[in-house]
């Protein structure tokens, strides 16, 4: 267990007296600053006792340039004000993440490592039990089970190449980059969670992995998003032109309000209501878990994308809006049809139709949200389980498998 009470008796200081009771005065700081640098080269000073390698790796550090190290820092060396933020094209220093422009970035980060989890927590021993048996599961029950797992494996994977390799560059914001690398983290324990469950159940992992080369209707999904990451992971690539950030909102728009927002809902209904009927629960819970992290990513995206859209009006002209339209009513038909092959006749109290009907309610949220026309006027939500099922708290016996401790800072030993 850590402890600073030690640390408290030995070394701290006393605290100055009067209006500046806990703060040394400036005076008393100085002095503290320029000993503390004399120290500091005093120790990089020949030592007698050096071996050869310990006075090379001095000598070398005798040689660096700090100005020099600090120019190749993103944005201006000086202290960042709130104004200077912006979300593309900032020439503001990266690396000071406060004071903050964007609350709700930093609170979805927050948001984000409460609801941490991971896969080897859900248990999966009734799911084995069912899986081997041959009455089980239907046919139907199987094959949904085999695609979603062959489309998530791969698709989970896309977004966090995406988000690591060109979408973190390109965004200069350092509280959303923080939501970022958070989120490209679950993207890693959702691409383990597939991985768990595929080893669990004893799938042919060559099968599953491969079925975004192999199935038609997942491999157009990959292929569909894989091509708006292709100009923008091009590390030669620079927002900064009016074309270039287009490119970025194309992209922000494929991955989170298409795939993010559109290609998993097809495949998570399905997996959710196997759960709902008490059949592979384990694999169920896993992709509760997966859908609560998903919504905020999709939230995250939504804010990123019109906020780019308000400082930067001059992009979101008649020509992108139409095709942030036409993207949108892309994926809504890539799913519609990977709703039919996954569902050929009714399985599940659901049916092909029906996902229809639930994708289209799903395609005029993603429109209305970043600002576009409904295209499916009419449209009613079949499956309002489906919003309900988000929030986890509505749904407490199903996840009474849960551990909530955590290994943390807390619990390090030091001995
Ligand atoms: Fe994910
Ligand atoms: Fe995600």
């Amino acid at each position: 267990m850590l402890s600073w009470d030690e640390f408290d008796k030995e070394d701290a200081a006393e605290p100055a007296k009067g209006a500046n009771a806990g703060h040394a005065s400036e005076a008393a700081m100085d002095k503290l600053d320029s000993a503390g640098g004399a120290a500091a080269l005093e120790a990089r000073a020949a030592n007698a006792n050096d071996s050869a390698a310990v006075a090379r790796a001095k000598a070398a550090l005798n040689k660096l340039d700090v100005a020099e190290g600090l120019a190749e820092l993103e944005g201006s060396a000086a202290r960042v004000a709130v104004d200077e933020k912006r979300m593309i094209n900032c020439r503001a220093d990266l690396n000071q993440l406060v004071p903050f422009k964007y609350d709700w970035a930093w609170q979805k980060y927050l948001d984000g490592c409460a609801n941490h989890w991971m896969p080897q927590e859900v248990n999966m021993t009734a799911d084995i039990a069912v899986w081997r048996n041959p009455e089980g599961l239907t046919d139907d029950e199987r094959r949904i089970v085999m695609r979603n797992l062959g489309f998530f494996s791969t698709a989970d994977s896309l977004v966090a190449n995406n988000l690591a390799l060109a979408v973190y560059r390109l965004i200069t914001n350092p509280e959303c980059r923080q939501y970022i690398l958070r989120q490209a983290f679950e993207e890693a324990i959702h691409t383990h969670a597939y991985q768990y469950c595929i080893e669990s159940l004893g799938m042919d992992e060559g099968e599953i992995f491969n079925m975004y080369h192999e199935i038609p209707s997942v491999a157009k999904k990959a292929a569909w998003g894989l091509k708006y990451t292709r100009a923008i992971s091009d590390p030669e690539f620079n927002t900064g032109t009016v074309e270039t950030d287009k490119e970025l909102l194309r992209n922000l728009i494929a991955y989170y309000c298409v795939l993010e927002g559109i290609f998993f809902y097809c495949g998570f209904t399905q997996i959710l209501s196997m759960g709902r009927r008490n059949k592979m629960t384990g694999v169920a819970e896993q992709f509760q878990y997966i859908l609560r992290d998903e919504s905020m990513h999709l939230n995250f995206g939504i804010d990123v994308i019109n906020q780019i859209k308000i400082e930067n009006p001059h992009l979101w002209d008649a020509e992108l809006k139409e095709e942030a339209s036409q993207m949108i009513l892309q994926g809504t038909q890539l799913e519609i049809e990977y709703a039919r092959d996954t569902m050929p006749r009714g399985v599940l109290g659901m049916n092909a139709a029906m996902m229809e009907d639930y994708l289209k309610f799903i395609a005029n949220r993603r429109l209305s949200q970043i600002g576009l026309k409904e295209e499916y006027p009419g449209t009613t939500n079949p499956f309002p389980w489906m919003s309900e099922i988000m929030d986890l708290k509505k749904e407490k016996n199903f996840f009474e498998t849960r551990v909530i401790e955590y290994q943390t800072g807390g619990a390090l030993s030091w001995d």
